[in-house]
């Protein structure tokens, strides 16, 4: 870490109330808060105790004078063809005449709203509007089936949701509405009132009298509108965003206003090096906590130009996002390493020079950057592409480097620095001790939080206590669930997960959770679910499966049935991103003497490694079946 860079972290650490104070002079308080701090109820922080702001204004209504002709969205749809600017004038607009129609329909401040939507502006009105009227609102990832949606809904209990008749992917049409109906069918607390922005793209829709209302015909009726923004305590919850962890139940992320408003424009300003003015690129989904902070929140926050792509990132061909970069002088550009790893494969003639000039930084995120991957984009675009850690429970960097405060070389492979405000340790998990220089440990985070980070777990006080704060008995210590290593020069390293999570394509998913949907087949008897590494996706999810009629399985053509039955149950329950992309047969699944699934094991068997301590291993027949089913389906 560089002088001026330590200088920077040691006061955000050593006194966070003057460091938080500072930065939070560059935003709007309706009502200044009186103190910036409130740790009397650990683990639990409290940012900006007595203050009260909202986001949207922020975000918005605060760049009207200054900025009200500046394109502040832009969205661009290569499935649809389709390219809409919207300045802030006409956000401003836009946003207002959803927040009416939400009051309209009975959305109360503190009330939760589900987004269950595609790519599409509207999306960002609905996000938006929520805020204003300091609605909660929970946007499901639009790849995410019928089940999932509907233990969302249960988890939230909205009362509107807002979603689309369809998405586009790849040119093909995914109908939203029938999934939505069934998830309602399936919870037990459906939202009273569904708004549906009609894309024009599912002829077939069916509407719910008295339920289902069209958005078009509302914003006909509220398109002159203003509502005002109600002015929110800073501990007022933003959002929900579930993610998933050890168990099969997703857990809600809950995240405040004040502390994430400031957390958010802070990051453009230190890790993200944007300006007021300039233009953002965020290649992610508003399903995940990148497209929260880093395509709705951050950007406009920050005064600048965000923009919202709807299609695939090697359609009309793999130079779309550069076109995009060159059209709309894109400055700052964030994806993941997938992303990457996907344009590499391509002609490298569509990683023209002369698009990207505008280009100052490339981010990437939510999966290991492996050296490769780096080193040809680096080569490629001659500028600082920078690896930042974090989690969707912190919603912003953990470890980063910082060039907005100071230009420290980037070591491939490693995400740098703990980023301000963050304690990170690395934890010998067995001693409690730190970790010393190159020692593996678990990366950990003293509390309090800071700013931003998520403030509890969705009605849950208790499970976030007991999930993230528990690894000792006697402190309060935030795990991150994640390996990690520093190198004698202060670089930090992450070397995975300590938990059942995977991340497929830098998509975060637990393994419980698509294990419960397999186990639903009738013929199943058990499944064990692990993450294998995979040149593309970083990790691809593999079902080892314990059928119950064995013998019946035999029989290859039956292997294959029952194999595209299991494609099927995972992606009617949790959608197509969490299918398997192998499902293997065996007659029995390793497990230790109290019935513990080895999971490490299989997934080093699969890996081609050593399957490790195998010391409490029950029964030693269960590797030698994995082997085969492995051997066999190569
Ligand atoms: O395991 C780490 C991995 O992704 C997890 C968090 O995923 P998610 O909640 O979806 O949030 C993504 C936000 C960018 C982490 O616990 N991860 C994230 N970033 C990196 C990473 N692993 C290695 N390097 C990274 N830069």
């Amino acid at each position: 870490m560089g002088k001026k860079l330590k200088e920077f972290y040691d006061l955000s650490i050593n006194n966070p109330d003057q460091f938080w104070n500072d930065a939070a002079q560059d935003l709007y308080w309706e009502t200044p808060y009186k103190q910036v701090l409130d740790y009397s109820q650990p683990p639990f922080a409290k940012w900006f105790i007595g203050g009260k702001t909202n986001i949207c204004f922020n975000a918005i209504d605060r760049h009207l004078k200054m900025r009200g002709d500046q394109a502040a969205l832009i969205f661009v749809s290569t499935e649809k063809n389709q390219e809409i600017t919207y300045s802030y004038n006409q956000l401003f607009h836009e946003v207002n005449t959803m927040a009416s129609i939400m009051k309209s329909l009975g959305v109360k401040k503190g009330d939760r709203v589900v987004i269950y939507m595609p790519m599409i502006p509207e999306a960002i009105f609905a996000i938006y509007a929520c805020t204003r009227i300091g609605a909660i609102h929970s946007v499901v990832f639009g790849g995410f089936a019928a089940h999932s949606l509907a233990s969302r809904i249960d988890d939230a209990k909205p009362s509107l949701m807002v979603t689309a008749d369809a998405g586009l992917r790849g040119g093909k049409v995914v109908s939203y509405k029938p999934l939505v109906d069934e998830a309602c069918i399936k919870a037990h607390f459906p939202p009273e009132k569904i708004l549906i922005v009609n894309r024009g793209l599912d002829p077939n829709m069916s509407i719910q009298e008295g339920r289902d209302v069209d958005y078009s015909v509302q914003k006909e009726k509220h398109k002159n509108a203003q509502v005002n923004c109600e002015w929110l305590d800073s501990s007022h919850p933003s959002y929900i965003l579930y993610t998933s962890g050890t168990t099969g139940k997703p857990k809600g992320v809950q995240r405040d206003t004040g502390g994430y408003l400031v957390a958010m424009n802070t990051s453009i300003k230190y890790i993200y090096c944007g300006k007021p003015g300039e233009t953002f690129f965020t290649t992610s989904d508003i399903g995940w906590v990148v497209g929260h902070s880093y395509i709705v929140y951050a950007p406009l926050i920050a005064g600048m130009t965000t923009i919202v792509y709807e299609g695939l990132p090697i359609r009309p061909d793999p130079g779309i996002w550069w076109d995009l970069v060159k059209k709309y002088n894109v400055t700052v550009m964030f994806s993941s390493p997938t992303a990457i790893r996907v344009l590499k494969k391509q002609d490298p003639s569509y990683l023209d020079p002369n698009k990207t000039q505008s280009l100052r930084y490339l981010f990437l995120a939510g999966e290991p950057l492996d050296e490769p991957t780096a080193h040809w984009i680096s080569d490629s675009l001659k500028i600082p592409v920078v690896d930042n850690y974090w989690q969707t429970e912190t919603g912003w960097p953990i470890l980063s480097a910082m060039l907005g405060v100071e230009d420290t070389p980037r070591k491939f492979g490693s995400p740098s620095f703990p980023v301000y405000g963050y304690n990170v340790q690395l934890i010998n998990e067995i001693t409690g001790e730190k970790a010393k220089d190159n020692e593996k440990g678990l990366l950990a985070i003293v509390p309090p939080l800071p700013p931003g980070c998520l403030s509890t777990i969705w009605g849950d006080d208790e499970r976030f206590v007991k999930t993230y704060f528990s690894t000792f008995t006697d402190k309060y210590i935030y795990s991150t669930f994640d390996w990690g290593i520093r190198d004698s020069d202060g670089y930090y390293f992450i070397l995975g997960r300590t938990d059942d999570v995977i991340n497929v394509a830098g998509h975060r998913l637990g393994t419980r959770e698509i294990e419960e949907a397999i186990s639903n087949h009738q013929q199943i008897a058990e499944v064990a679910v692990v993450g294998v590494s995979d040149n593309l996706k970083g990790q691809v999810p593999y079902a080892f499966v314990v059928s119950k009629n064995n013998a019946h399985l035999m029989d290859q053509q039956t292997q294959l049935n029952l194999e595209k039955e299991i494609f099927q149950i995972v992606d009617q329950s949790l959608g197509a991103i969490a299918r398997p992309s192998r499902v293997l047969f065996v007659s029995i699944l390793p497990k230790t003497r109290s019935g513990k699934l080895l999971r490490r094991s299989i997934q080093a068997l699969a890996e081609g490694r050593e399957p490790g301590d195998l010391t409490t291993l029950d029964d030693p027949t269960a590797l030698e079946s994995i082997k085969e089913a492995l051997m066999q389906s190569r």
